[in-house]
C-alpha cells in the first residue's frame, strides 16, 4: 500500500488542485500536530495527570475536566505563533482569543471544541477534538462579530477521534478524507478518501432518556423506528449512543445512521444542547460533503447566521432519507 502522509496530501492538494492556500495548509498541519499531542495525553490516562475534574466551570456552566483545559491549551499554544491565524474561539473560553501582538496575524479564524465527550474521559470511551476554520473578514483588527458567519462560509472543518485508533477526518470542500495516526512514525497517514454516508439506514443515535421532553414530531419519528418491522417503517432499527458527538458522527460517516440532539422541554429557552459554531457546523459540513444532510429540524444548519459565539442549536444529521423524514415531520407539525 502506498503510504501518503497528511503533509504530502496537503502539499499535493495545494499543488495539483489549488484547493488549499499555503496559510491554510500550515493551519491544518498545526491542528493535526496539536491533536497528536492531545492524543498522547488521552492515552496516558491515569499514568498522566489528566483524569478527573478541574474544579472550574466554563462559560456554559459545565464543570471542566482537566483534559478539557489541557486540550484547549495545547490547541492555543500550537496555533498562536505560526502567522496563519487572526484569532481563535473555543467551547472552553468565554470570549475570542486574539493572536498576541508579538506574533504575525494571519487571515484565518479557528474555532474548536477541544475535547468533545468530556463525560467519557474517565471511563475510557472515545472522545475527540472538533474544529472549524473561517476567513477573517476584511478590515483591521478582529472581533467576536467576525466569527459570526454561517457554516456555509467554512473553509475547512474536521475532527480527530481518540478511540481504539486516533483518526483525523477532514474536509476543505472537496469530499471527506480520513487519516489514521501511525504512532511509531508519528504521522497521520491517508486511509480513506471520498467517504460517503449511505442514504438509508437502520440505525439511530439519540439520548432516549430525554424522550418525555421531546416535541410531538420527534416522538413520532422515534416511535416509528421503535415499532420496527411491525410499524409503518417496515424494518427493524438499531440504536447506538456513545455520548461523544465525535464518536457517534464518526460511526455515521463510516456506516450510516442518524444523529439527533433535538430541542427539549428541560431548558425550553435553549434551542438545543450542542453548539452551532464548533460542534454542529463542522460536523454538518463533513456530513454534507459525504452526501448526508444536516438540519436543525426546520432548516439547513449551515445556513443559520449565528448571533453569538456559544449559540446552541438542535441537530439532526446523517443519512439523507432519515434526516429528511424527521425534518419533514417537524415542518408538518406532527
Ligand atoms: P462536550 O463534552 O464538548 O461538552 O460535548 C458533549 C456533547 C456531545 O458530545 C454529546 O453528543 C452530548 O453532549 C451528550 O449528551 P448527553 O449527556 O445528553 O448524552
Ligand atoms: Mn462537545
Ligand atoms: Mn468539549
Amino acid at each position: 500500500m502506498k503510504r501518503i502522509s497528511l503533509t504530502r496530501y496537503l502539499v499535493e492538494q495545494q499543488r495539483l488542485e489549488g484547493h488549499i492556500p499555503s496559510q491554510l495548509r500550515l493551519l491544518l498541519e498545526v491542528v493535526a500536530r496539536a491533536c497528536k499531542r492531545i492524543s498522547q495525553a488521552v492515552n496516558k490516562g491515569a499514568l498522566g495527570d489528566v483524569m478527573g475534574s478541574a474544579d472550574s466551570e466554563n462559560i456554559q456552566g459545565e464543570m471542566q475536566k482537566k483534559l478539557d483545559i489541557i486540550a484547549n491549551e495545547v490547541l492555543i499554544e500550537a496555533n498562536e505563533w505560526g502567522g496563519h491565524l487572526a484569532a481563535m474561539a473555543s467551547e472552553e473560553m468565554e470570549g475570542i482569543y486574539v493572536v498576541p501582538n508579538r506574533y504575525p496575524q494571519g487571515e484565518y479564524l479557528l474555532m474548536f471544541d477541544p475535547l468533545d465527550g468530556s463525560s467519557n474521559i474517565d471511563v475510557n470511551v472515545s472522545i475527540g477534538t472538533i474544529f472549524s476554520v473561517l476567513h477573517k473578514p476584511e478590515g483591521t483588527g478582529v472581533s467576536e462579530q467576525d466569527f459570526l458567519q454561517p457554516g456555509t462560509q467554512q473553509v475547512a472543518a474536521g475532527y480527530c477521534v481518540y478511540g481504539p485508533q486516533t483518526t483525523l477526518v477532514l474536509t476543505v470542500g472537496d469530499g471527506v478524507t480520513v487519516f489514521t495516526l501511525d504512532r511509531e512514525q508519528g504521522s497521520f497517514i491517508l486511509t480513506e478518501e471520498n467517504l460517503r454516508v449511505p442514504d438509508d439506514t437502520r440505525e439511530f443515535a439519540i439520548n432516549m432518556s430525554n424522550q418525555r421532553h421531546w416535541t410531538e414530531p420527534v416522538q413520532r419519528y422515534i416511535n416509528e423506528c421503535l415499532q420496527g418491522k411491525d410499524g409503518p417503517r417496515g424494518k427493524d432499527f438499531n440504536m447506538r449512543w456513545v455520548g461523544s458527538m465525535v464518536a457517534d458522527v464518526h460511526r455515521i460517516l463510516t456506516r450510516g445512521g442518524v444523529f439527533m440532539y433535538p430541542w427539549d422541554k428541560r431548558e425550553p429557552e435553549k434551542p438545543g444542547k450542542l453548539r452551532l459554531m464548533y460542534e454542529a457546523n463542522p460536523m454538518s459540513w463533513l456530513i454534507e460533503q459525504a452526501g448526508g444532510v444536516a438540519t436543525d429540524g426546520k432548516q439547513r444548519i449551515m445556513d443559520i447566521t449565528p448571533t453569538k459565539l456559544h449559540e446552541r442549536v438542535a441537530v439532526f444529521m446523517g443519512s439523507k432519507n432519515e434526516v429528511e423524514r424527521v425534518t419533514s415531520y417537524q415542518a408538518n407539525g406532527g
